[in-house]
């Protein structure tokens, strides 16, 4: 039988991406296992909600680990030892460190509120995305899931959809309407992921293994 892929999760805040995803993996339609939550922040509704679901989850921040090099490698080791074959950021509010851009490289996904490379980049989160949108003009927006290889918001897009913006919106009903979106890309996305629709790049440190088998 095909091994089920484990997610790793980081998250910082509410959780509702999480959320849609757990549901998923629970109701059959991802074959996927949640394997560890990870937040920043103690008191996010993303450990509240890995708690109610009885989740491994734990709390990894500055006041846990207050030299940025130690967080990197003490996140790592908990995805590690939880055996997360990917990294989803469900609304992460920190920077990935480098020790976890080598080992899972290619291996960290995110969704931006956007339709990236617009309205993306340092400070363009929250609200702050939708007023952006809003002032611009544009008619549409939607959701970007795309792969996290360092700069804010960077890094190879996946998939993205579409969300129209109405005339009378503010940020908050624009966000809403975008937020629902999210939670339906972010599951196809990774149904997609592992039914090999979307084809992540190589792994560099899987490919020496591969290119000897049976060679
Ligand atoms: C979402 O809008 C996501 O696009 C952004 O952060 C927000 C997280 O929301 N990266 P939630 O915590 O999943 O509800």
């Amino acid at each position: 039988m095909e091994k089920k892929l484990r997610l790793g999760f980081l998250a910082s805040g509410r959780g509702s991406n999480l959320q849609a995803i757990l549901q998923a993996c629970r109701d059959g339609r991802l074959r996927a296992i949640p394997a560890i939550v990870i937040s920043n922040n103690e008191d996010s509704g993303a450990l509240a909600l890995a708690g109610r679901e009885a989740l491994p989850a734990c709390h990894l921040s500055g006041k846990t680990h207050p030299d940025p090099a130690a967080l990197d490698e003490a996140i790592v080791a908990v995805l590690l030892k939880h055996n997360a074959d990917l990294v989803v950021l469900a609304g992460y509010m920190k920077r990935i460190g480098p020790v976890m851009l080598r080992t899972y490289r290619h291996r960290v996904i995110n969704i931006h509120p956007a339709l990236l490379p617009q309205h993306g980049g340092k400070g363009m989160y929250g609200l702050a995305v939708h007023e952006s949108v809003i002032k611009s003009g544009a008619k549409e927006t939607g959701a970007t899931v795309h792969l996290v290889e360092g700069e804010y918001d960077s890094g190879l897009i996946l998939a993205q959809r579409r969300v129209p913006v109405h005339r009378d919106d503010t940020a908050a009903t624009l966000a809403a309407r975008v937020l629902a979106t999210e939670h339906i890309l972010y599951v196809d996305v990774l149904r997609d992921i592992i039914e090999g629709a979307i084809r992540l790049p190589e792994q560099e440190s899987a490919s020496p293994g591969r290119l000897h088998d049976g060679t």
